[in-house]
């Protein structure tokens, strides 16, 4: 299905809502009496976020981090800036990560590595989409909306240069991006 922007649709706007829903089943099932601190990875994972929470019916806190993944290269170098980082302490806390798209894994990797050191209860990761056929470094995921093919995505918070964030369901670029992409 072709749309305004040109970009062809991957998962409608129904099917990312029938699969939030469900993932906010079992995230609220798994979280019984633990009041998890979710942690959103800006930009991308925003709109994910922001249904996903809606769908949890344990009570939660929400805190953002953001991150610069590949500087000023599409060329993964696994080297990750921190540009914002929690308000909040994590110690022994039940932190759930929650991110728009894996790909590498290489900024999850990073992430992880970072959130570990400072003594949480527990850490846990929830992706709405797995880009797994482009994997690098192996990072566990516990929750995964959508297996996802090879292609740069667009939509519900991911972008291509700031742009298509907007739109309310998961597209593909309909050229490839040839220029850098930062997150
Ligand atoms: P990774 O470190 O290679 O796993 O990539 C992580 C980040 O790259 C994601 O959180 C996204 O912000 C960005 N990214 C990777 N693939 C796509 C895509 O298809 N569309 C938009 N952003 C992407
Ligand atoms: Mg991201």
């Amino acid at each position: 299905m072709e749309n305004t922007t040109g970009n062809h649709v991957l998962i409608s706007t129904e099917e990312i809502s029938r699969r939030v829903k469900e993932l906010g089943q079992e995230i609220s099932q798994d979280y019984q009496d633990k009041e998890p601190l979710l942690v959103c990875v800006l930009k991308g994972a925003v709109v994910f976020l922001a249904d996903l929470l809606r769908e949890i019916t344990v009570p939660v806190n929400i805190d953002f981090m953001a991150v610069s993944s590949y500087g000023k290269s599409t060329i993964t170098s696994g080297q990750v800036r921190i540009l914002k980082d929690l308000d909040t302490s994590i110690e022994n806390r039940h932190v759930l990560l929650v991110e728009d798209i894996v790909d590498t894994g290489l900024t999850l990797s990073y992430l992880c590595d970072l959130l570990l050191a400072r003594d949480p209860a527990s850490l846990r990761v929830c992706t709405l989409l797995d880009k797994s056929s482009r994997r690098r470094v192996k990072v566990p995921l516990d929750y995964v909306g959508f297996e996802v093919p090879n292609v740069f995505l667009v939509g519900y918070g991911l972008d291509y240069r700031e742009r298509y964030r907007e739109l309310p369901y998961i597209g593909r670029l309909e050229v490839e991006p040839e220029e850098p992409v930062a997150d």
